[in-house]
């Protein structure tokens, strides 16, 4: 009898521990494509992502762009600057005719360019453009410059950047500058500068440092005419040797050594993930079985697009879902968040999607003068082809918004949509499934957004649905035979 007891419990034992490594196992296996690169993997920039969000009101359109660090005090830094933005905005917008505005809705845009000193420090060059109908846009440019080992922003006050006594010869050398560009000599007001420089207040918050060069970013008007535009004046470190702090000149001299560093670790990563992602697939509900019944009855042809991409997380998730089917997709991107996550663009493309133009800062383009529509477009089209390798073919405008003057500047053929899922807007998986239900048909076009996950939530059942009435899913190319 005892034996047996023994005998039992070890029984029982063995039997709970295989259990739970089997549930283990199992449990492994229906989680594992989830198991994506780690963030700091998937950026460009070590450490920082980028968040856009896009608002479309009957009166006004917001895009936002802005860093994301993943610390509450940077975030919090960057969030109330944001916010503030938006509130002047906002109020602005209250004050303004409503009727009017339903006719000529107003924009804000807000956008960043970044620039990396080293490993830690980035300045970020915000600008915030507010669009009021038919007056001329306000512009403001703003700089952070920011240590993410530390977390904290640096400004001539924390970490100075002159040596002293170096006013006069800065002001004389930014002067000459100026004097001495073709671009902006002609509409330079040096009144206006000297005013600028020497006011008490000037804490040189317009500075930034990129590479081996101290930049000094003025607003429009500020200095200059307004035709010139927001200028921009380059100096180069040596010729600031006596003027900037050593602090600076240590810092950028370590970054020369860095810049070599840095290619090697990206180019790196690329291969791991394509292997990964594919790899995992769960088979037990692939459709693939099916097909051979279904192969007699022609399938009916719809493109699954997604704007505003690509998110570092559910881009990727998005083509294991559509692998299920056989199926492929189209990302419309924007040009400064390929810049942000270039292998993610690399990865679509090489699972057989598409990707197409969605401008680099998410501007409405009938509002644009020829050259920034151009150059919305063509920073776009260079970051695509430097990250896959194929310039896309197709171009989608933000909100939508076209008209025939803009048409005839654009060489890529524009792609709009005809089922507007309003994901962006509902963020409800039932109801994103059931607009699809009512307005799609043979041909259809149908508009997502891959930054949300509600989004991502509703993907599983529409493309069942889909599936299921024999809709197949092909790239916007392919389907308008381009
Ligand atoms: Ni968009």
């Amino acid at each position: 009898m005892k034996l047996n007891k023994v005998y039992y419990a070890f029984i029982s034992f063995i039997i709970i521990t295989l259990g739970f490594f089997i549930y283990l196992h199992n449990n492994n296996i229906s989680t594992s494509p989830n198991i994506k690169p780690t963030n700091t993997d998937i950026s460009r920039y070590d450490g920082i992502d980028i968040n856009f969000t896009s608002l479309d009101s009957e009166t006004y359109k917001i895009s936002r762009h802005y860093p994301y660090f993943n610390n509450k005090t940077l975030d919090g830094l960057i969030t109330n600057y944001i916010d503030r933005i938006e509130k002047e905005f906002l109020n602005e917008i209250d004050s303004l005719d409503q009727d009017f505005l339903k006719e000529y809705p107003a924009h804000l845009y807000i956008t960043f360019e970044i620039h990396k000193l080293n490993n830690n420090i980035y300045s970020f060059v915000f600008t915030q453009e507010h669009h009021y109908s038919k007056a001329n846009p306000y512009q403001k440019n703003d700089v952070f410059i920011v240590d993410i080992s530390s977390n904290k922003q640096l400004t001539t006050k924390s970490s100075p950047f002159w040596k002293d006594d170096t006013l006069d010869t800065l002001y004389s050398l930014i002067k000459k500058k100026f004097e001495a560009s073709a671009l902006y000599s002609d509409y330079f007001f040096s009144d206006m500068f000297e005013t600028w420089f020497y006011n008490p207040l000037n804490d040189f918050s317009n500075v930034y440092f990129d590479k081996d060069r101290v930049v000094f970013k003025f607003d429009k008007y500020e200095v200059t005419a307004g035709v010139a535009g927001a200028p921009e004046i380059f100096i180069n470190v040596s010729e600031l040797n006596n003027i900037l702090s050593d602090y600076w000149i240590n810092l950028i001299s370590e970054n020369q050594n860095f810049e070599q560093e840095t290619t090697a670790v990206i180019i790196e990563f690329d291969t791991e993930a394509t292997t990964e992602a594919t790899s995992d697939l769960p088979v037990e509900t692939n459709p693939e079985q099916t097909t051979d019944k279904n192969s007699a009855i022609t399938k009916k042809k719809i493109a699954i697009t997604f704007d505003d991409g690509p998110h570092k997380d559910f881009t990727i998730q998005i083509l294991d879902l559509f692998d299920k089917y056989n199926g492929k997709a189209t990302f419309y991107m924007l040009g400064s968040r390929v810049d942000f996550y270039p292998h993610i663009a690399k990865n679509v493309i090489e699972r057989g999607h598409e990707i197409g133009n969605h401008t680099w800062n998410h501007k409405d383009l009938t509002k644009l003068d020829t050259s920034s529509l151009l150059d919305e477009i063509n920073r776009t089209n260079s970051a695509i082809k430097k990250s896959t390798g194929i310039l896309p073919k197709t171009l989608r405008p933000p909100f939508g918004e076209i008209n025939e003057q803009t048409k005839k500047i654009i060489d890529e053929k524009v792609v709009l949509w005809d089922v507007d899922t309003l994901d962006w807007s509902s963020h409800d998986p039932d109801e994103i499934l059931s607009i699809i239900k009512r307005d799609v048909r043979e041909n259809s076009i149908i508009l997502l957004h891959d930054i949300h996950k509600s989004t991502l939530d509703a993907l599983p059942a529409i493309l069942e649905y889909l599936y299921n009435n024999n809709y197949e899913f092909v790239t916007i190319s392919n389907l308008l035979g381009y």
